[in-house]
């Protein structure tokens, strides 16, 4: 809760229909609730501030209004969906560098007038990369809802064209649509374009993509946030990793990452603290995702049994299933080292 004095300063600012008094208390309360470790009341009240009462909802009753979406040129395949997710990144397991990163993109987003006043910019294009299954996604949803923004959703597979010249006119026609509104722009499995160009087993298409993309990234003067997401850092040309404002890594989980997304994922049923250490100990080396899979499995076996608390057999079945659908995933993918029986 705010202190009483700005509280009434803030009414006094009202009352004396004192727009800049207002905004600046409001700013003051903002930072003193950031201070006390409100990140997400604090995110949220900016939001207000600077986009007035935007939720997702509104953002979702507007959906019908978007323009039709752009397709291929020769399958007729759109190129791109919009979405409106809804979740936040408190429903999210991060390592506390990560979120302190994600919050601080938010914040910079929302404070833009105020830094491009001062000659400066927010982070506005980011680069998401690690292992599949940890969140890439899921954190650019989560950064689309904390901003009140939809998420245009770009699969670079349905960018990339066998026909010669096709792809790059499908990456101008992605990038005109987005010009003309005010969202999180999201490229997806990016590493499909954005492969080295030095690497000599790539076409010349790919090179002349490449280029297209980074020039209508440079050139693109829209009011979105921009971030494109690779399973394979390693592969990108350097020349993209200069194009980004920030890279974010996303790992696989630790004991105690698990352990917080088996709580978090399981909180509507009673569970006890060795059943969620006998999961997690057999999750070691998954991913958020394998983890979330597992917990799924336990909700159907006690939604079907009509149980409200989990018993050793779910737990056991659950761990028994993980371990089967890994050992198939090694068995049909030897070549890509670490299973994971992420299907994203
Ligand atoms: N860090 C995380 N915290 C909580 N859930 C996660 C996390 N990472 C992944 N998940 C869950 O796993 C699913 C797949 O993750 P996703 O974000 O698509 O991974 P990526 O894009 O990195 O391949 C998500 O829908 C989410 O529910
Ligand atoms: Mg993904």
């Amino acid at each position: 809760m705010a202190r009483a004095d700005l509280i009434r300063r803030l009414f006094e600012s009202y009352q004396g229909r004192d727009d800049e008094a207002f905004r600046s208390v409001a700013s003051e309360i903002i930072e003193e609730e950031r201070k006390k470790q409100h990140p997400v009341l604090a995110n949220e009240l900016k939001r207000i501030l600077v986009n007035g009462n935007r939720s997702m909802s509104s953002v979702r009753s507007e959906t019908h209004s978007f323009e039709a979406v752009p397709t291929d040129g020769e399958r007729k395949t759109p190129l791109l969906s919009v979405r409106t997710p809804d979740r936040y990144l408190d429903d999210l397991i991060l390592a506390p560098d990560l979120r302190r990163s994600l919050d601080r993109i938010v914040e910079e987003f929302c404070d833009w007038d105020v830094l491009e006043a001062n000659g400066l910019w927010p982070t506005r294009r980011i680069l998401f990369c690690g292992p599949s299954g940890c969140g890439k996604t899921a954190s650019a949803e989560a950064l689309s809802s904390e901003l009140g923004l939809p998420l245009l959703y770009v699969r670079f597979d349905s960018v990339v064209s066998s026909l010669l010249g096709e792809t790059a006119a499908n990456l101008r026609k992605v990038f005109d649509y987005a010009s003309r509104g005010q969202w999180v722009i999201f490229f997806d499995e990016f590493d499909a374009i954005g492969r080295s160009r030095d690497d000599a087993t790539e076409h010349g298409e790919i090179k002349r993509v490449v280029n297209s993309f980074l020039q209508l990234l440079d050139g693109f003067g829209g009011r979105s946030l921009i971030i494109a997401a690779t399973n394979f850092a390693q592969v990108l040309d350097p020349a993209i990793w200069r194009r980004f404002d920030d890279v974010l890594r996303f790992d696989l989980p630790d004991t105690e990452s698990l352990r917080s997304l088996l709580k978090l994922r399981l909180r509507q049923l009673q569970t006890r603290d060795s059943q969620v250490a006998e999961i997690a100990s057999s999750l070691i080396g998954a991913t958020f995702a394998d983890a979330e899979r597992v917990t799924l499995d336990i909700r159907k076996s006690c939604a079907m049994r009509g149980r409200t608390s989990v018993q050793s057999s779910d737990v056991s079945t659950a761990i028994e299933r993980y371990r089967y659908r890994r050992n198939v995933l090694v068995r049909e993918s030897p070549q890509q080292g670490r299973p994971s029986v992420d299907q994203d």
